[in-house]
């Protein structure tokens, strides 16, 4: 694997779960002695700590730059007379990559520029400038390591999908705009599993960009939705169509999309879901993120897992 931006990086998913599942029975078989750079434009406590747990469990050495407090400021943008920042992304980029083997890097939307953020302007500066592979750890778009960690967790509580499931990802409140990154990504991911029947449910006006959800059965009736699901994943995200709105805050606090007890008992005994971090009885209630069927800290464990593989694969093929 050569970098990895998207599942399109990937040439079997079912294989790639299966050789994480193997991992993480097996965490230290594999030692490279390789060194992974982790840069960070956005802050991050998951993402950050299972890639440098990833990394050490391949004997690898890891460096951690978060741009807006340890560097200089960076000028994105090309042709600017820098007045006010002071290091270009080109340069930036360009040192940072001869610094390690496998240059992994978060960055964030905009939520103002659908056009800048679909089309992954910096992230493409940043595969484009770096010398060496890079790592998706969350792009303006797609967030695939940690839908990589969703289906590895899915994988497990279906017995590697023996059995059919029902996949529910279902839009729920939140306080202020998020990122489409982690629904985008997982309805990427999610559709490559032939055994899932999966669907969205989401108010009128978050309907996912269709390059992302193309073919994906889409409801706005969240209580039909959730009949007979076996795994529901809750998620917010603010509008596509109304680039990065609110245009439905729910009375955060209220039932309407929020996660409930109740609404859980509508479903096959349904797992609970979510990316973390999570508000809790915003997003869902107390008693449905305590209760046994939440295996949110689960998807957290295979974050390292979903790390691992990837950067086994890219050191693989330096
Ligand atoms: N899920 C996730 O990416 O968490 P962090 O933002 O804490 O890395």
């Amino acid at each position: 694997m050569k970098k990895f931006f998207s599942v399109e990086d990937i040439v079997n998913v079912y294989d790639l779960i299966k050789e994480a599942i193997f991992l993480k029975k097996n965490p230290y078989n594999f030692k490279y002695n390789k060194t992974i750079g982790l840069v960070f434009f956005n802050p991050s406590l998951r993402t950050r700590i299972s890639s440098q747990k990833a990394a050490f469990n391949l004997g690898c050495h890891t460096w951690i730059l978060d741009i807006h407090k340890d560097s200089w400021k960076i000028e994105m943008n090309d042709g600017e007379v820098m007045k006010s920042t002071q290091e270009h992304i080109k340069e930036a980029v360009s040192v940072m990559s001869m610094y390690c083997d496998i240059l992994a890097v978060r960055t964030f939307p905009s939520l103002s520029d659908r056009d800048y953020d679909y089309n992954e302007v910096l992230f493409k500066k940043i595969l484009n400038y770096s010398r060496v592979p890079v790592v998706n750890m969350e792009s303006a778009t797609l967030h695939p390591l940690q839908s990589l960690a969703d289906v590895i967790t899915i994988a497990e509580f279906t017995s590697f999908f023996r059995k059919k499931c029902k996949v529910v990802l279902s839009w729920a409140p939140h306080v202020k705009p998020l990122p489409h990154s982690v629904p985008n990504s997982f309805s990427q991911w999610i559709s490559k599993i032939e055994e899932v029947n999966f669907i969205i449910t989401c108010p009128e006006g978050y309907n996912l960009c269709k390059k992302f959800s193309d073919g994906v059965v889409t409801i706005q009736n969240q209580n039909k939705a959730f009949e007979n699901a076996d795994f529901i994943y809750a998620k917010n995200w603010s509008s596509y169509y109304n680039y990065g709105k609110i245009l439905c805050n729910d009375d955060v606090g209220s039932n309407d999309w929020m996660i409930t007890k109740n609404k859980m008992e509508r479903t096959n005994k349904a797992k609970f879901m979510h990316c973390l971090p999570v508000r809790r009885n915003v997003v869902v209630e107390d008693s449905v993120l305590d209760s046994d069927d939440s295996i949110v800290l689960e998807q957290s464990e295979n974050r390292i897992y979903s790390a691992q593989i990837v950067f086994k694969k890219i050191i693989e093929s330096l």
